[in-house]
């Protein structure tokens, strides 16, 4: 097991303003940052800041972008799919270039295809830092818990527990889409640096699970202890089950 770092942080507002100049660091220090980025409740306010920055005078026109997952079956027009989301929450408010955005398609008439395309786009952008929420199952992206972890981007149904977390957003649940398409685990770790953000009671256990647990694809977050740089950002209520010296 490496070292995994944990900051924990008073508010939800410190916290994402923490990851936020930790991401300005990398975008104004390097010449082609690729960010792979997340969905989510969490990272909204990450988002916030780093629109915030980008007023202030932060160019992300030299940035790369890469998700990590979508809904299959919905399209960028649809409220609910994660394109919309990324472009409310940030593309629509940033200087990125639309060219460098990189999102899996939902709506792909053939999925195979798609999951290859979004390997082949992985591997030409070596992503910098790629920012994780955690399912309260220990997901990540949508890396389901499960016997077997897959590598790759692939297509997957999405367990009952995420179904149920994710039903708030939808208008019925009917309309819940049953799979998703999502970077596998081992392109999650080719990432040079993991941030791993969770907030809030409902994840407390997750993430204590994830960093002290043993290693297992039933909670698909502790593969991230076989990572050499990962940082886990919280606040205190997802931070409760931690240990006070590793959580100072
Ligand atoms: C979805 C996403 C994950 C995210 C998780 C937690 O399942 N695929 O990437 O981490 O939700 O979402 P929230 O941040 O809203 O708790």
């Amino acid at each position: 097991m490496h070292f995994m770092r944990v900051r924990q942080f008073a508010t939800v507002e410190l916290a994402s303003l923490y990851v936020a100049s930790l991401i300005e660091f990398i975008i104004s220090s390097h010449e082609h940052p690729v960010l792979g980025l997340a969905t989510g409740s969490t990272p909204i306010p990450l988002y916030e800041r780093l629109v915030n920055f980008h007023r202030q005078g932060q160019t992300f026109d030299h940035v790369t972008t890469i998700n990590l997952d979508e809904y299959v079956g919905l399209g960028a027009n649809h409220p609910n799919s994660y394109n919309y989301f990324m472009h409310k929450h940030l593309f629509n408010h940033i200087d990125i270039n639309p060219a460098q955005v990189h999102i899996p398609n939902g709506m792909a008439p053939n999925m195979d295809e798609e999951c290859r395309r979004f390997d082949r786009v992985i591997e030409s952008f070596p992503i910098d830092v790629q920012i994780l929420g955690i399912g309260r199952n220990g997901h990540i992206g949508f890396n389901e818990p499960g016997q077997l972890l897959t590598a790759k981007t692939h297509v997957t149904p999405l367990a009952p527990e995420t179904l149920n977390a994710n039903a708030r957003f939808f208008k019925s649940r009917t309309k819940l889409p049953t799979h998703a398409i999502t970077m596998g685990i081992k392109s999650i770790l080719s990432a040079k640096a993991i941030i791993l953000i969770a907030f809030g009671d409902e994840k407390a256990e997750a993430v204590y699970r994830s960093l002290f647990g043993p290693i297992t694809t039933e909670v698909p977050a502790t593969i991230l202890q076989t990572h050499k740089n990962v940082t886990y950002v919280l606040d205190k209520q997802a931070a409760k089950y931690l240990p006070s010296a590793v959580s100072l």
